[in-house]
């Protein structure tokens, strides 16, 4: 019998770590190769440590220019040989070279449902746009900044009277459930990056799964 080997990941964080928290909590059958930050006091490197997992830090302003720090990164990445790369709240742009090296395996979360609001700010401009729906989007990473082929989606509503920090909770909440269940439906091989910048699905229930709805309420 032919066995899977279990897949390597690799995890950038920036900041807090949620998504990776989330992450390690939905205990996928992978493996975490290592968590690296391009911020040395990112919070989410101490949790990744109590959960054993191996840390590295490659600090974007020791480089003075941009190819020098993603060089550095990949050589830091490519020490542990993982098998995708998962971008969780990572908020360095990364050069086209260092993208195309880890095409079709590494993913990202955005938080708006794009292509509406790439970049910053997503919760307030979705507010300031007056969209009645918001969310998040796991996607292929590309060159172009948040624009590569989409996985998954979820969808929430704006509600009369939210604030950003309402919004970005609703929509948190809704990352933390659709990145875990993407990395799950790679790593089976179950979704992939077809030709063409295509995503190609098997045996992914589509109307539940890559897309969450917003719930209705069947009384209003
Ligand atoms: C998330 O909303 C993610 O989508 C965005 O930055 C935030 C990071 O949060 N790119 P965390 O570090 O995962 O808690």
């Amino acid at each position: 019998m032919l066995l899977k080997r279990v897949k390597r990941l690799v995890i950038l964080i920036s900041g807090r770590g949620s998504n990776m928290e989330a992450i390690l909590d939905a205990r996928l059958p992978v493996e975490i190769a290592a968590v690296i930050s391009n911020e040395p006091a990112a919070r989410g490197l101490s949790t990744a440590q109590e959960h054993a997992i191996p840390t590295a830090v490659v600090p974007h302003r020791a480089f003075a220019a941009r190819d020098d720090f993603d060089a550095a990164l990949a050589m830091e990445i490519n020490r542990h040989q993982p098998d995708l790369i998962v971008l969780a709240g990572f908020m360095r742009v990364l050069t086209e070279e260092f993208v195309t090296r880890y095409t079709g395996r590494m993913i990202n979360i955005h938080p708006s449902l794009l292509p509406a609001f790439p970049g910053l700010h997503t919760h307030r401009r979705a507010l300031e746009a007056g969209v009645r729906v918001h969310g998040c989007t796991v996607h292929f990473v590309t060159p172009g900044v948040d624009s590569g082929p989409i996985i998954a989606q979820a969808a929430v509503p704006v509600l009369p009277g939210d604030s950003e920090d309402a919004l970005a909770a609703r929509v948190l909440t809704e990352e933390h459930r659709i990145y875990p269940q993407a990395i799950r439906w790679w790593c089976d091989g179950r979704v992939k990056l077809g030709a063409d910048d295509s995503v190609v699905f098997e045996q992914v229930a589509l109307a539940h799964g890559a897309l969450h709805s917003p719930g209705l309420d069947e009384n209003t």
